[in-house]
């Protein structure tokens, strides 16, 4: 089973890199495989709702792979990145009936919040299962060891409840859109 973990802003000096590439260490120690998925690495200068472009095409390959996706994301102005919503917007029915475990990010208590909730009902529009559980970064500036540890020990449990949900519903569901 694939699952990758998809950064959502390519903002020079990103802190959500940081929340990303600590919720890809842990995820990887579920046994599942999983890479970080960029946008950085998927922009377009427009939308491209055809799948043709190369960058459309090597998206679609990898959502088309994926039996879910974790998604993190930061808040700007109480939304998510436009990059996101470009990168998201580049395949459709294949992410149809696959989970998707949401984490927010911010430099103030809110941990991204509002921009969780917003992706929530984009992961509707696109077919998907958002989970009930999310993850919360507040205050990211000083969140983070510069081992890359979290100075919260709790984070790792809240990820593994995450990671336990994310894998029951993709498991079910992949089982389901087999049979
Ligand atoms: C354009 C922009 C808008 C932002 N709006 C919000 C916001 O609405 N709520 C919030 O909590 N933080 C907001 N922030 C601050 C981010 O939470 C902060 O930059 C944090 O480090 C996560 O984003 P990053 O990965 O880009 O660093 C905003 C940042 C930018 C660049």
């Amino acid at each position: 089973m694939y699952i990758p973990v998809i950064l959502g802003t390519a903002r020079e000096g990103r802190q959500s890199e940081k929340a990303a590439r600590y919720v890809l260490t842990e995820f990887q120690k579920t046994g599942t495989e999983t890479e970080l998925l960029d946008v950085r690495d998927y922009r377009l200068p427009a939308t491209d709702a055809s799948g043709e472009s190369e960058t459309a095409q090597r998206w679609i390959e990898k959502i088309t792979k994926a039996s879910g996706y974790i998604i993190v994301s930061p808040e700007y102005n109480r939304g998510y990145p436009g990059e996101l919503k470009m990168a998201l917007d580049m395949a459709y029915s294949e992410y149809a009936r696959k989970p998707v475990g949401i984490c927010g990010v911010s430099s103030g208590a809110m941990g991204g919040a509002r921009a969780v909730e917003q992706l929530r009902l984009l992961a509707v529009a696109f077919g998907m299962v958002p989970l009930q559980q999310a993850l919360y970064f507040p205050n990211i500036q000083d969140a983070f060891l510069e081992s890359g540890e979290t100075k919260d020990k709790e984070y790792a449990k809240r990820a593994q409840k995450l990671f336990e949900e994310l894998l029951w519903y993709a498991e079910a569901l992949k089982k389901a859109r087999t049979a």
